[in-house]
């Protein structure tokens, strides 16, 4: 069969200081970068991989390492927190209160201003899903939010469940499986 791997970029220094939007990788996310070549070989050995990821920093610089044919999607990128991008979530709660509750109370519905749900994220990956069907073993270097839609695509979880799916960022580096009959999507954290 063949196999869907989806991971998240490495530990970037947003990530360490608790804020969404990009930035370029921490040096525990470097070291996941390093690392990433010997993981994937350990778990897919020699088999054909086409490496996709975003257009920002953090997927780009994590997949740096990789031997592999590469692609960029803008369609990966990460679910635009409009005008909260570059905040932490303390941060957002102060600027905008009301958003905040609304986003707890729907978080599937919510739109950022300026930004997207991730209803709009679900709509934007259409093409991609279209692409993955037709496609052999891929690798997916990704967002937590964009993986969070792939995942559910592909294990049929409900849209409210959907935004709370847990990709972790690489706290080990073992893979886990998730066995569907005719592919696999495996989430390498
Ligand atoms: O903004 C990017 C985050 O990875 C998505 O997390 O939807 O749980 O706030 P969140």
């Amino acid at each position: 069969p063949r196999s869907i791997y989806l991971s998240r970029h490495g530990e970037s220094q947003f990530n360490v200081e608790g804020k969404i939007g990009d930035s370029l990788l921490s040096p525990n996310g470097e070291k996941y970068m390093h690392a990433l070549p010997a993981l994937i070989k350990d778990n897919i050995g020699d088999a054909p991989l086409t490496v996709w990821t975003s257009t920002l920093r953090r997927t780009i610089q994590t997949a740096s390492e990789l031997n592999y044919p590469k692609l960029t999607w803008k369609s990966l990128d990460e679910l635009d927190a409009g005008v909260c991008d570059a905040m932490t979530y303390e941060e957002i709660e102060q600027a905008y209160p009301d958003d905040f509750a609304n986003r707890n109370e729907d978080k599937f519905n919510y739109r950022y201003r300026g930004g997207e749900s991730y209803r709009d994220v679900v709509v934007r990956l259409e093409p991609v899903i279209m692409e993955l069907e037709r496609q052999e073993n891929i690798l997916i270097i990704g967002h937590q939010a964009i993986l969070r839609c792939l995942y559910a695509y592909f294990h049929h979880l409900p849209q409210v469940d959907l935004p709370y799916i847990k990709i972790p960022l690489h706290t080990k580096l073992t893979p886990k499986a998730y066995g569907c009959d005719e592919e696999r999507c495996i989430i390498l954290s």
